[in-house]
């Protein structure tokens, strides 16, 4: 199961999920749904609420005991979990002089309950990615939820979808959902869901909410009588901004501190690396070698269809006194800055070495996804070769703290990651990227732009680096 399933909401975010979706006073005839409610956390912190905006109004002990039996509905589907909460709100509810209480939470799959309405939803859902949820959940939710139908769905989006549903008419729903729900495209449905309702979306990217888990976070406040627009929070720029939803299409991306007046990728062109899709084909230990040949096991290679391979790992790691070095085969005619394909005959007479190692992977290579019009010796991908031949900086496109940019020369092919070159006539240079991309505002830029893959990590597209003005 995904990480979070079990995971508990820090007090902080609690209250913070509490104030923004306005459970603060005149909150005593309201009915309230915590749906998976863990050990209890944020029904602790709305119980306190509650006990301490009805005694500020007025109503007496008995009244009050009554409101919370009534009003007051959760969820788990752990037996252990509803245990512990209710021990919890026990004890909550003693702080105030106030004792056996008949709270009504249930051991339920709260996807399985009948749609009811409640005037406050707040939770922090289970995350349960495609891959974790069995065969049997999987067609259960694609069956019962239209967030659900396409791909690789999680089980939160439908948690997200029974919520909206299960709002009063003037109902508020809260919820900390992950961040990847902005960008995944098999989300975009359950985003168009919360799109009509979204008052109010708070992006905690940069910051640990789960102190256990590595995903970042996001909070919705879905109002059931919407609104034209909605505010947007950034915790880690502390900044608010309201926002039109029309700049809510496909992937939901908005803050850009991006503010220079020249593109990156109008001097640099920045390039996936070549992809193999089966580098052990290609790619192998250079330990042997003569005038003419690389020897790999039985086999041997020709040396004129061979170059360095690199990728920032390796580069990071040959920093050492005795860099390992990696050879790969690049089978295409390159004459001048002209590259070309071989057939296959007048492959194996040029390489008739290279051909027959090649050949004992013909299986596997046969059975790539490849690009169309790739024949089986040659990469899988037909990205990154054309200018592969040019100095060059290498780099992942996953960046934490800051961008690792090694210098390549002409003859080394990156096979992960990416690389940038300097464009023809740009009156750029390699050290002027560097310059550029090793400062703290293209690093603001990363963590805006970049889709976390930890709290400290961002995946960044080549079209993104291109697209940085500095
Ligand atoms: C991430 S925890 C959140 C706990 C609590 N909401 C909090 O924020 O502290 C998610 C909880 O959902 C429960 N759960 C998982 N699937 C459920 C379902 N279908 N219906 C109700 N609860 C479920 C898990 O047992 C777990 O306790």
């Amino acid at each position: 199961m995904a990480s979070n399933c079990q995971i508990s909401t820090p007090e902080q975010y609690v209250d913070k999920l509490l104030d923004d979706v306005g459970y603060i006073k005149h909150i005593y005839d309201k009915s309230f749904l915590e749906n998976s409610c863990g050990e209890g956390n944020i029904l602790r912190g709305a119980v306190r609420r509650y006990i301490k905006s009805a005694l500020s109004e007025g109503y007496s002990d008995e009244e009050i005991k009554k409101g919370l039996e009534n009003h007051f509905v959760a969820y788990d589907t752990d037996p252990e979990c509803v245990i512990r909460c209710i021990q919890s709100l026990n004890s909550v509810v003693e702080e105030f002089g106030l004792f056996n209480v008949n709270w009504n939470v249930t051991q339920c799959d709260y996807l399985k309950c009948k749609a009811q309405e409640y005037d406050y939803i707040v939770g922090n859902p289970p995350y349960i990615t495609y891959h974790d949820l069995t065969e049997e959940q999987r067609a259960f939710l694609r069956l019962n939820f239209s967030s659900c139908k396409k791909g690789r769905f999680d089980y939160c989006y439908a948690f997200i979808e029974a919520g909206i549903r299960d709002l009063s008419p003037a109902g508020k729903l809260a919820y900390i959902i992950p961040y990847s729900i902005l960008r995944n495209k098999f989300a975009e449905s359950t985003r168009n869901l919360i799109k009509s309702k979204l008052t109010k979306l708070t992006d905690y990217k940069g910051i640990e909410v789960f102190p256990s888990i590595v995903t970042s976070s996001i909070s919705i406040i879905c109002d059931s009588q919407g609104s034209d627009g909605f505010e947007y929070e950034n915790v880690f720029f502390n900044k608010t901004t309201k926002m039109k939803k029309d700049t809510l299409q496909g992937e939901w991306i908005w803050e850009n501190t991006n503010e220079g007046e020249r593109k990156f990728g109008d001097y640099f062109k920045v390039s996936n690396s070549i992809a193999t899709l089966l580098n052990k084909a290609f790619i192998f230990d250079i330990d042997k070698f003569d005038e003419d040949f690389y020897y790999v096991k039985q086999y041997k290679i020709e040396k004129n269809i061979v170059y360095s391979a690199i990728s920032a790992k390796t580069c990071k790691s040959n920093k050492g006194a005795h860099p390992k070095r990696k050879g790969i085969i690049f089978p295409y005619s390159i004459s001048g800055s002209k590259l070309d394909h071989y057939d296959e005959i007048e492959f194996r007479k040029l390489y008739p070495e290279c051909f027959k190692y090649l050949q004992q992977f013909s299986e596997e290579l046969l059975n790539r996804k490849v690009n169309p019009g790739v024949k089986w010796f040659e990469y899988g991908r037909t990205q990154g070769i054309q200018h592969v031949f040019e100095d060059k900086l290498v780099f992942s496109l996953v960046i934490t703290n800051s961008i690792n940019l090694y210098d390549a020369d002409s003859r080394s092919i990156p096979y992960a990651g990416a690389y940038i070159r300097v464009k023809p006539n740009s009156g750029m240079t390699l050290e002027k990227a560097k310059e550029i991309l090793q400062t703290k505002e293209f690093l603001s830029y990363v963590k805006s732009k970049g889709t976390p893959t930890t709290t400290t990590s961002y995946r960044l597209s080549v079209k993104d680096i291109e697209e940085y003005k500095f």
